[in-house]
């Protein structure tokens, strides 16, 4: 799974007043018609048993500066139960968002399966939003990374010579 490079989300959502935040990377967009998500919760996690006891939940798709956060509500200590130094913010139905994320999606829970000690949780997205600006965080190899484009092949490069062959041969 190391070789598996994916984004970073922290999932929020609320119960009996109190905010929660986990660090997750089993995020997937799953349907676009109807518009769902999922995410994967271990079933030890405070925050899987916040979401079997909410009807929604929010996805907070990390920006390339934001690793600390990732970090921060990965780890069981320090400054992990509080919210006080971070800008949040209310969607739409009312779950809280941290600010400056590279993209905000608000979800309302329609299923979840278990998967061995995982709970697949699967939602609709109510709301969402993006910031054009931010590029995402990515986790690879158990390290954060950012986002750099591939290079283009250059004009008459070996590369692009190739391509043009099989092309004409089709
Ligand atoms: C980069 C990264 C990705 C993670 N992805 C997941 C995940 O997809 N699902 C999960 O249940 N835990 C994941 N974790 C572990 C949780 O963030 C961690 O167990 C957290 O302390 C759980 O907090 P909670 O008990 O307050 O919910 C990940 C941790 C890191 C550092």
């Amino acid at each position: 799974m190391r070789q598996v490079a994916s984004g970073v989300f922290l999932i929020t959502t609320s119960l009996d007043d109190r905010l929660h935040a986990t660090t997750a990377t089993a995020f997937l967009p799953l349907s676009a018609e109807p518009p769902l998500i999922l995410v994967c919760l271990h079933r030890d996690s405070d925050t899987h048993r916040a979401l079997t006891q909410t009807a929604r939940f929010g996805v907070n798709v990390l920006a390339e500066n934001q690793a600390s956060l990732s970090a921060r509500f990965a780890a069981k200590t320090g400054d992990r139960y509080r919210f006080e130094d971070l800008p949040r913010f209310s969607g739409p139905n009312g779950v809280t968002f941290l600010s400056r994320c590279a993209a905000h999606i608000e979800v309302e829970t329609t299923a979840s399966t278990a998967g061995g000690d995982h709970t697949i949780f699967i939602g609709r997205v109510t709301w969402s939003q993006v910031d054009p600006h931010a590029t995402p965080l990515v986790y690879h190899r158990r390290a954060y990374h950012r986002l750099a484009p591939l290079a283009e092949p250059a004009a008459g490069s070996d590369a692009e010579g190739l391509g043009r062959g099989l092309s004409g041969a089709a």
